[in-house]
């Protein structure tokens, strides 16, 4: 049921991280007599941006060229990427950091005043610009938090969790519901009449019983999407970064990230005997692409038996690690090992959704009115895998397009129409074990019998008697998705990228194709 209107805005944006707050900046420059509204679910910072260390990939070093950028996503991508989408990625993300730094972010520089640019897994030259050495996101996410303070007109709503969006009769945007939890003058659930809604909540991270994730990953935006009547894509391309601290086998929920930058400045995998085993697995060895890596130490841990490998950082010295990266030396010690000393449990974790909501080069979803940016997104710049260093960068050059865009064809004014589309909650303590299956089934080695199983286990779940409020909310977002996800998984019968099926080890080109989610009218996804 629809509740009255509780407030307007002509555009609200949902998610606050590098993509919202950069579509809300730029739409507000834009067209300053617009009703902005910025929601996010928790506070403005704690979303995933905030925890990218390694930095932001663009064609900002001496000798470097978008080509080269495009070339290197194009081959981690794995013949999945939509080649125009790429190539807007690499030409117009070195003007668009050249924006963050004027608006106030705070890159690394060498003492001569040239940026100090690192290399990552995939990356054949050097073009990842950091900052605080490996507290990039947080540098980032402070700067646009204090541009968007400077702003006041941009009205921010904190704690707001978007429950469903409202379509009018021609199935475009005319609102969205949303639960706040004790912000400002509103609580409980609360109706946004809207002219465009721009999604940029993030991934979804928590449908994995360990990611690097934030708590509040949960993948509500394509969630929402999908009930709204979008088309999602490539779902089954999940990545799981190759160097995730290892907490021991019981450790749940968001896992410390090693970035891929301590690779990237010499470090190295060894197995328990201390070999290098990338070196001779790729001509990049340790630097890999990061399915390349996954896949590699996934195997030495089947074929040792052992829970992880090791990295080894330690030539590093003292010195460096401090200076270099404070943020990883800190929670190492934290868990116990000191990198400078000794070597570092790593296993792969879900770390990044490469596909999203379906959208165009301008960030157009197919319901008219919502557009999708960032991790949220399936802009198609990533393909079966992302490149490092490009998520950051994709939020920013096509929050971008979307703000070029969206003011110029604002839709009129409209009531929702009725809704009938099914409604299911999920009891928020059927999370861990929906979790557990989709890691056990649907992680980095899929099969189809284990496809299977998750699927029927989803599609069976008792969804218990569950109290409407955020977590019940979150955990049905979680069932939807991995829903989706589990059915895209064990669709595409072949290994590509970042979905690696046993029972179908080879790329199989006659099968590049591109799976779609949607939902049908009965409601199955
Ligand atoms: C990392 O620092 O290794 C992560 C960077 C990324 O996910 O792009």
């Amino acid at each position: 049921p629809t509740p009255g209107w509780t407030t307007r805005a002509d555009v609200v944006v949902v998610g606050s991280g590098i993509a919202g707050l950069t579509a809300a900046l730029r739409i507000h420059a834009a067209a300053p007599s617009l009703h902005l509204l910025v929601v996010t679910k928790d506070v403005l910072a704690a979303g995933s941006t905030q925890w990218a260390q390694g930095g932001i990939a663009a064609a900002l070093g001496p000798g470097d060229t978008p080509e080269q950028h495009e070339r290197d996503t194009l081959v981690a991508g794995a013949g999945a990427c939509d080649v125009e989408a790429v190539r807007i990625l690499v030409t117009e993300g070195p003007d668009a950091v050249r924006e963050l730094i004027a608006l106030g972010t705070q890159f690394d520089h060498h003492p001569d005043g040239e940026l100090s640019l690192t290399r990552e897994g995939g990356h054949h030259g050097d073009r990842i610009a950091h900052a605080g050495g490996d507290a990039t996101g947080a540098e980032i996410q402070r700067a646009l938090i204090a541009a968007v303070e400077r702003a006041p007109e941009i009205e921010v709503v904190q704690h707001a969790l978007a429950v469903d969006l409202l379509l009018s009769a021609d199935g475009g945007i005319a609102g969205l519901t949303l639960h706040v939890l004790g912000e400002g003058q509103h609580d409980g659930v609360v109706a946004v009449h809207c002219r465009a809604v721009v999604l940029a909540s993030g991934g979804l991270g928590q449908v994995f019983s360990q990611s690097t994730n934030p708590s509040v990953s949960t993948g509500d935006g394509m969630a929402v999407a999908l009930r709204a009547g979008a088309r999602l894509r490539d779902l089954e391309f999940v990545q799981f970064h190759p160097t995730v601290m290892w907490l021991g086998p019981d450790s749940q929920g968001q896992q410390p990230l090693i970035s891929e930058a301590v690779r990237g400045e010499g470090a190295f995998l060894v197995d328990f005997e201390g070999t290098r085993f990338m070196q001779g697995e790729h001509e990049l060895a340790d630097l890999a692409p990061r399915d390349v890596v996954a896949k590699a130490i996934t195997r030495r841990m089947i074929e040792s038996g052992k829970p992880h490998m090791w990295l080894d950082a330690r030539h590093l010295g003292q010195d460096f690690w401090e200076r270099r990266f404070p943020t990883i030396l800190g929670v190492c010690r934290e868990h116990g090992v000191d990198p400078v000393t000794e070597l570092i449990p790593v296993a792969p974790a879900q770390h990044y959704a490469s596909g999203g909501v379906a959208t165009d080069l301008v960030g157009r979803t197919s319901v008219p009115g919502l557009y999708a940016t960032g991790e949220v997104a399936c802009s198609g710049v990533h393909g079966a895998n992302r490149l490092a260093s490009n998520s950051l960068l994709e939020g920013l050059v096509f929050s971008r397009r979307i703000a070029d865009v969206l003011p110029g064809e604002l839709r009129p004014w409209a009531e929702p129409a009725a809704d009938d589309r099914p409604e299911g909650l999920v009891d928020g303590d059927r999370r861990r074990a929906m979790q557990d299956v989709m890691t056990t089934r649907v992680g980095v080695l899929r099969h189809a019998t284990g496809l299977a199983e998750a699927i029927d286990f989803l599609g069976t779940l008792d969804p218990g008697d569950p109290d409407v409020g955020p977590p019940a909310w979150e955990t049905s977002n979680l069932h939807t998705i991995s829903t989706a996800l589990a059915a895209a998984a064990a669709i595409r019968t072949e290994t590509r990228g970042s979905h690696w099926r046993e029972d179908f080890p080879e790329r199989d080109d006659a099968k590049a194709g591109h799976i779609d989610s949607w939902v049908e009218a009965d409601g199955s996804i």
